[in-house]
């Protein structure tokens, strides 16, 4: 296992931040262009094939731009909206339970555990990127959900038991000539969460994985291995994986999930390990767009290997929780509204020695869920500094919103996410006011969680590219267009 520093003593940070002298106090939202936009979204023409000059980079799809692709009719706005709330809300628990269970004792924690109260039809793991990749050779291009919230990538495979449906022909092992089934008897079976050995003893027993998730949704099949092609020209690379012949939920149409955990067997933790060259950077980085901001239109990225991380990023450590190796950790010290540190205790943000408490940085969750004090603090802030804003009635899960209809643009007060060794996250109105309907409601994208663990979520991280170097255990930040 590649070591974290869970000690921050022992992190040396190369770069310094290269700080804005004199931040923001104000902002400026652009009211009328946000709202012409939601009335009369452009259609972006989907490239599902990597744009990419050699280097290991993806395009990185939205879901709803999978939608508004694949329906005749458009969803609107506040449609689409609520739904990724109410993915949300699922996603949260299922982190929730995810980081319960570590908490306790291996013997205590069966899989059963991790089946959340949900009870709506909605799945996780439905997933709110995408990316396509090669599997197998010959290569077979295949759609996958990526996932910052999980390690061991896997593919629904041939022959199906049950297999939910995808866009793409499903993953057929027989057609591919470096498959190859991960015996029982590997260390890489023993590394997985659940697995169970099948077929006759010895070393031609077979290697089952199983991965379970909140709602009751799985994959049960062989741990497998097969050559990953991210774009073309690039190097194939060995990855375990699952080949799942018993999937059910609802991934959106992808053949599978690309685990992008911090744990050994997530995709960026196999292809890093492999990484016969030891200078090249163990990193990766993504960027989300601005879905809302026409401005900054261009399409999201997912880039593996040195040049993920531009020199110009801020850096803060990433810190390991030593009972749960998926998640990432960042650590993050306080907030600032309006240019005003706000009185925070670092004890409601910081990871626990016994592995409690903590934000954690997630690419799956798009509402940014604080403990709930801290949430009620910037709430609270935020409100004081508009009282001269018209308010409107609270929304879903939002309690704070404003009647921004017929203004063209609207003073808001800075809102800026700090972290440790000087990095701040200095974030764009358009990543923390978001448009609820055409009508001009916005409200303030965070929301308390009555747990301890923190979670900066997808809508506060677009348009920076955000970076994970996983052996210098850094947390890179830039604030950057997607290109
Ligand atoms: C597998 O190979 C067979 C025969 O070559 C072909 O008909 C089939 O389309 C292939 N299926 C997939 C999913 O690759
Ligand atoms: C390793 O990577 C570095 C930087 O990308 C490169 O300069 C060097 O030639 C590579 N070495 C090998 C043996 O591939
Ligand atoms: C809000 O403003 C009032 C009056 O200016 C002040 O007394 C109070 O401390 C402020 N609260 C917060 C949370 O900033
Ligand atoms: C927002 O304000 C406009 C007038 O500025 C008003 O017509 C409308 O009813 C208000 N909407 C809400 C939800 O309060």
């Amino acid at each position: 296992m590649r070591a974290f520093g869970f000690v921050l003593a022992s992190l040396t940070i190369a770069l310094l931040v290269s700080a804005d002298p004199t931040p923001r106090h104000w902002n400026t939202l652009d009211v009328a262009t946000l709202l012409r936009e939601l009335r009369h979204p452009v259609k972006n023409k989907l490239q599902l094939s990597p744009r990419d000059g050699g280097t290991l980079s993806l395009e990185l799809i939205h879901r709803n731009s999978l939608l508004r692709e694949a329906k005749e009719k458009l969803h609107t706005h506040e449609q689409l909206l609520l739904e990724t709330l109410q993915r949300d809300e699922q996603r949260v628990r299922w982190i929730e339970s995810k980081a319960q269970l570590a908490g306790k004792k291996k013997d205590e924690a069966s899989s059963t555990d991790l089946n959340g109260p949900v009870t709506s039809g909605l799945l996780y793991g439905s997933g709110e990127y995408f990316v396509r990749l090669g599997v197998g050779t010959p290569a077979r291009s295949l759609f996958m959900v990526v996932d910052t919230g999980s390690d061991l990538p896997w593919l629904q495979c041939q022959p199906c038991k049950s297999c939910y449906k995808q866009a793409d022909p499903i993953f057929d092992p027989r057609n591919s000539s470096s498959f190859q089934r991960i015996p029982c008897l590997s260390p890489l079976c023993k590394a997985l969460e659940i697995h169970s050995c099948s077929g006759s003893r010895g070393a031609t027993s077979r290697c089952s994985y199983q991965v379970a998730y909140g709602d009751g949704s799985f994959s049960v099949g062989d741990f497998s291995s097969d050559l990953f092609t991210l774009g073309t020209g690039s190097k194939a690379m060995s990855v375990a994986f699952g080949c799942g012949f018993d999937n059910e939920g609802l991934f959106a149409g992808a053949a599978g999930l690309l685990g992008l955990g911090a744990g050994k067997l997530s995709f960026p933790s196999q292809i890093f390990a492999s990484s016969t060259n030891s200078s090249t950077a163990n990193s990766f980085s993504y960027c989300l767009v601005d879905r809302s901001n026409p401005m900054t239109r261009s399409s999201s990225s997912l880039i593996f290997g040195a040049a993920a991380i531009p020199s110009t990023a801020a850096l803060s450590p990433l810190l390991k929780n030593p009972k749960l190796d998926t998640f990432y950790y960042a650590a993050m010290i306080g907030v600032s509204v309006g240019g005003a540190q706000l009185p925070i205790s670092l004890k409601s943000l910081q990871l626990s020695q016994s592995g409690s408490g903590g934000v954690i940085i997630d690419s799956g969750t798009s509402v940014t869920r604080f403990p709930t004090s801290v949430y009620a603090t910037i709430r609270d802030a935020f409100r004081n500094a508009t009282t001269n804003l018209p308010s409107a009635p609270r929304y879903s899960l939002f309690d704070t919103c404003y009647n921004f209809s017929g203004k063209a643009s609207v003073d808001v007060p800075a809102l800026v996410l700090h972290f440790e060794n000087g990095a701040d996250l200095q974030l764009p109105p358009t990543n923390y006011l978001i448009p609820i309907n055409t009508a001009g409601s916005f409200c303030l994208a965070f929301a308390p969680t009555s747990m301890e663990l923190g979670i900066i979520g997808n809508i506060q991280q677009q348009s920076f590219r955000i970076g994970f170097d996983l052996q210098k255990s850094h947390l890179a930040f830039a604030p950057q267009q997607c290109k």
